[in-house]
């Protein structure tokens, strides 16, 4: 039986790929900041009906050691992790970038790039010794060099998170070690991510502008986790770039706006 394991997987994406790899029968480890999270999410994972195991362990991925443990946890119990997703993340204050204090540019940048870094150097080491297995990070806004006041520490990483990652892929091939390497793009999705800036229960209000970009391209994060579970089920080669919303499918949904009323935003 495949395995998987998630890094941030408590909510948002990360958990609903975890659901996805469930329902496909993979072991699943989701791993995430805080345990009481942890075994929340991990009770409704066992609901689905899968032949599959799920478990979970705190992992800070600021923490190299966090990691690592989170490895040798996984092999432990399951004796391989075929998959292994960085997937943790936090958004950035809607500030200009002086405005931002450097803990605040600090967090994001070891979330969201270091954690990645470390997280694939640590995986690979463990997969290369395996001779197999597959690595995914997630890029961002910013991965295709677009800009906007208010994410540029994110963007900054997001960009870092594709060139690291192909980097990663070509030496992984370089080198022969049987281990692929592949990005996954999601668009945006309407997630806490969005509205509650670096994870803390602080609530950002978005402007007006920006929800009205988010109704027209967004999407739920269970449709997006379909899709990009999906491709890395199927996926057998390397530098895959698994991507949700293209520029041919950004253009049509821009086109047909006026014709698809979406509001993410609206109170309930
Ligand atoms: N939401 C979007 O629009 C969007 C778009 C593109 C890419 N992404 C990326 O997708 C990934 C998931 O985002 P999401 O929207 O599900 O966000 P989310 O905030 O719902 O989930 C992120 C998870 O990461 C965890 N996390 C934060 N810091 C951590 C740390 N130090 N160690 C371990 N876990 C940590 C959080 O606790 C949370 O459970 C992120 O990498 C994000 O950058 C999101």
């Amino acid at each position: 039986m495949k395995s998987v394991v998630i890094t941030g997987s408590a909510r948002g994406l990360g958990f609903c790929m975890a659901k996805l790899f469930r329902e496909a029968d993979y072991n699943v480890v989701i791993s995430d900041l805080f345990e009481d999270k942890l075994v929340d999410a991990k009770n409704e994972l066992e609901k689905i009906d899968s032949k599959g195991k799920v478990l979970y362990k705190v992992c800070n991925v600021t923490k190299s050691n966090d990691i690592g443990d989170l490895i040798d946890f996984s092999d432990e119990n399951l004796g391989n992790i075929d998959i292994w997703i960085n997937n943790a993340g936090v958004n950035q204050p809607d500030k200009a970038i002086w405005e931002l204090s450097e803990k605040e540019i600090d967090l994001v940048l070891d979330v969201d790039l270091k954690g990645a870094i470390i997280g694939s150097k640590l995986i690979m080491e463990y997969m290369i010794k395996k001779k197999r297995g597959a690595i995914y990070n997630i890029e961002g806004y910013g991965s295709n060099d677009a800009m906007m006041l208010g994410l540029s520490i994110y963007g900054s990483s997001k960009r870092s998170i594709t060139y690291f990652t192909q980097a990663l892929a070509k030496e992984s091939e370089e080198r022969n070690t049987g281990v692929i390497v592949g990005r996954l793009s999601p668009g945006i999705m309407i997630t806490d991510f969005i509205t509650n800036a670096l994870g803390n229960g602080e609530k950002i209000e978005l402007p007006e502008k920006t929800k009205k970009v988010y109704n027209i391209l967004g999407d739920y994060p269970e449709v997006v986790a379909e899709f990009l579970v999906n491709g890395m089920i199927n996926n057998k080669k390397n530098n895959a770039h698994i991507e949700w919303l293209t520029t041919r499918k950004a253009a049509w949904r821009f086109m047909t706006a006026g014709f698809n009323k979406r509001d993410f935003f609206k109170e309930k």
